[in-house]
């Protein structure tokens, strides 16, 4: 690594500039093996220990959280923020570790978090046109209807000029449905249900492009490995060109 212990300790969030050389001073920065490592040495970010503790998540990492209903995922909302559910040091990295996108307070399931600022964008962009697949309970039962018209690319938003791309509607059961969608406006699911007669009671996202929730337990979270960020990235750059392409 190029930066010095110390440096690297702050940037992956473990206190400010003088509290990690202290941290490195007071000999608690150790290998696996218990060497004592100061500040000028070489290290390994997988050989580095913080009271006896391995590093946290190394730079360029993509987590893979069951958020909670209950959780916001800003700064500007009212807490808890997910970030309670998290390694205490990573609100406190360099850059930041950020959600790709949102999910509301009152909506559960897959949220990926990164410090790759230029994963997150292309992740994120409304240009990239990442499907994401939500699943739902709703107040009303089905008419049957549902499919055709979020399918139509005619349907509008509330206070809204540009119409909704054609979204997939999968009816589950009388009351319940699976939309895939591929942008990310402002409550778009709960949204796009009232605007066809609807009201969603619960929502859950169980798919993010290539990566689904599976039988992570709420609340919990797990480190992507470097396949699966690769399946990601290569997966979200393929479904840019295909919008492109398709836009014409
Ligand atoms: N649509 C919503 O209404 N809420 C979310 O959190 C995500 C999509």
């Amino acid at each position: 690594m190029s930066l010095t212990l110390s440096r690297y300790l702050v940037a992956l969030g473990y206190g400010t500039r003088k509290e990690a050389e202290r941290i490195v001073r007071q000999r608690r920065v150790t290998t696996a093996g218990g060497t004592v490592l100061r500040d000028t040495d070489r290290y390994e970010h997988d050989d580095v220990f913080v009271d006896r503790t391995p590093l946290e998540a190394p730079p360029g990492s993509v987590i893979l959280l069951h958020k909670p209903v209950g959780f916001v995922c800003s700064l500007n909302d009212r807490p808890p923020m997910i970030y309670e559910l998290l390694p205490a040091t990573y609100p406190k990295r360099t850059p930041v570790m950020a959600s790709i996108g949102r999910l509301d307070a009152d909506t559960s399931g897959l949220l990926l978090v990164t410090d790759d600022g230029p994963l997150n964008h292309l992740l994120a962009s409304p240009k990239s046109h990442v499907p994401k697949r939500y699943a739902m309970t709703l107040a009303e039962p089905l008419r049957g209807d549902e499919a055709d018209l979020l399918a139509s690319g005619t349907l509008m938003l509330k206070g809204e000029t540009t119409p909704l791309l054609p979204a997939e509607f999968i009816a589950t059961g009388e009351r319940g449905g699976d939309i895939i969608v591929r942008e990310g406006r402002y409550h778009q699911v709960r949204r796009m249900m009232a605007a066809i007669g609807n009201h969603v009671h619960a929502l859950q996202r169980v798919s993010v492009g290539p990566l689904t929730l599976g039988d992570l337990a709420e609340g919990t979270w797990r480190l992507l490995d470097a396949g699966e960020i690769d399946v990601l990235r290569t997966a979200a750059l393929e479904y840019k060109a295909v919008a492109k392409a398709t836009k014409g």
